[in-house]
């Protein structure tokens, strides 16, 4: 007869093993394995059919998205919320993530929202909403962390959306583990995915993240739901980013911009505004570029600083930027620049928060650095984007007209951009040099300083 082997899950990765270690031989986590319960059953899929549909006969399509009211929020979402998509939002404690998702509840039609609290009481929620002046005529919320009580309050009273805040406060009572365990965690996100699933109520969890900035416990929530979006800040701003880093009905990277407010989150209508910071006059080492997040662009200043530096290897610090991409950056810069910085300290940073995580900023960063060196300031009206290979060519970036357009909405009448992104047509306002190569770019950053980009070819 087959003995019943207990199984050990690890904490941190969800891996699971059938002996227990000290460490976790998955993700090498030391003292995270704890014994689970048995596999909790799936049993059928979401629909309760066993075969397979053409995908033409399923007419019944669910896309209709709702609209939060917020349209930062809706941006994030891919446009809205859509009928039985989860979506998980995590920050850190404070950052607003309460607050946000009472006032998309209070923004829906009629109201009917239903926002399930395990951290707070519902008076601390109802002076919430006093103070964000919310008139709360249809909102009901519920102080409650046992997972069948929730789902049941949900199917009863089919809200246009559910909140639960926050998925590591919920637990059910068929897994001996405490709250905010893996298992707890899976088998909660599970639960409220199928309900999800099987009554078309979009739901909304919150999620904690560690201190090393992922949502806490494992990865496997992020598998489990339709989107994942993170609230960040830069310490002391006003101003919460909320960054789409997975979704399955809309663009990832997608970014919305809050400040918070006395009177809760505002959207902010123009980002690209306030990540360039205002100065007096132009200042070395400050360059902007053009970003494209989700499906926008989005306007940032590179800030670069170089210093002579002390002895020893010099320092390369990068804030916003790929570390190992700068010392690239820099290599390229020396042999297809001319332009050396290896007995200098190289700090480079982006301004309010932003991270870069595509190359088109390379050719911004080398701007700023060159700035830097030579204390020549480079004019706040110039737009510098485009990708550096290692042979010092200007590589096209995607969106490079949406980029161009942005800036000269926003006033920049100058710009260095890859040739093959600048548009047939010219964009109206905006002076474009077509750059090829690290070399023509700097000559035109020269020419630029001395008001003749129009001698070095640009049109
Ligand atoms: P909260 O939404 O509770 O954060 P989270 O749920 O992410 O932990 O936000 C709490 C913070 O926001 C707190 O520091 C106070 C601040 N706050 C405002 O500045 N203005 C407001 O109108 C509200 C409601 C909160
Ligand atoms: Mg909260």
């Amino acid at each position: 007869m087959a003995k019943s082997r207990s199984v050990y899950r690890c904490e941190e990765c969800g891996a699971s093993t059938p002996k227990w270690q000290g460490q976790c031989p998955e993700c090498g986590a030391w003292n995270s394995l704890a014994a689970a319960g048995a596999a909790s059953a799936s049993g059928a899929g979401y629909s309760g059919e066993t075969r397979g549909r053409r995908l033409a006969e399923i007419t019944e399509l669910p896309l209709r998205r709702q609209s939060t009211g917020i349209g930062e929020f809706d941006r994030v979402l891919g446009g809205g919320l859509i009928p039985g998509a989860v979506a998980l939002i995590g920050g850190d404690p404070g950052i607003g993530k309460s607050t946000l998702l009472l006032q998309v509840c209070a923004q829906l039609p009629d109201q009917k929202a239903l926002y399930v609290t395990g951290e707070e009481s519902l008076q601390q929620i109802a002076l919430r909403a006093r103070r964000l002046g919310i008139e709360p005529d249809g909102l009901s919320a519920l102080a409650e962390t046992r997972i069948e009580e929730i789902c049941g309050a949900a199917e009863a009273d089919r809200p246009h959306c559910l909140v639960v805040d926050s998925v590591q406060t919920i637990y059910t009572e068929q897994l001996p583990s405490a709250p905010g365990s893996v298992n707890q965690l899976r088998e909660c996100t599970a639960q409220l995915v199928r309900l999800a699933k099987q009554t078309g109520i979009p739901v909304l969890l919150v999620g904690h993240v560690t201190k090393a900035g992922s949502i806490a416990g494992p990865r496997v929530l992020e598998h489990m739901v339709d989107a994942v979006m993170y609230f960040e800040n830069e310490a002391g701003s006003r101003y919460r980013l909320l960054r789409a880093v997975k979704n399955r009905f809309g663009a990832a990277d997608e970014l919305g911009v809050f400040v918070m407010g006395n009177d809760g989150m505002r959207e902010v209508r123009n980002p690209s505004a306030i990540f360039l910071s205002r100065h007096e006059a132009p200042v070395p080492g400050s360059v902007t570029t053009a970003v494209h997040q989700g499906t926008r662009p989005l306007l940032v200043e590179v800030q670069a600083l170089t210093d002579r530096s002390g002895g020893g290897s010099p320092r390369r610090l990068a804030v916003g930027l790929d570390q190992s991409r700068l010392a690239l950056l820099l290599a390229v810069l020396h042999r297809h620049g001319g332009v050396a910085a290896h007995d200098v300290d190289v700090f480079v940073n982006v301004v309010g928060g932003v991270k870069i995580t595509e190359p088109s900023a390379d050719l911004a960063a080398l701007a700023a650095i060159r700035s830097s060196l030579t204390t020549d300031p480079v004019s706040s009206r110039l737009l510098v984007f485009g990708e550096v290979g290692l042979a010092g060519e200007i590589r096209p970036v995607a969106y490079g007209e949406e980029r161009l357009r942005e800036a000269a909405k926003l006033g920049f009448t100058l710009a260095i951009a890859p040739r093959a992104n600048l548009p047939a047509k010219p964009v109206s306002g905006l002076q474009c040099f077509p750059a090829d190569t690290v070399h023509g770019a700097m000559e035109a950053l020269q020419a630029c300083g001395d008001g003749a980009l129009a001698d070095v070819g640009a049109r």
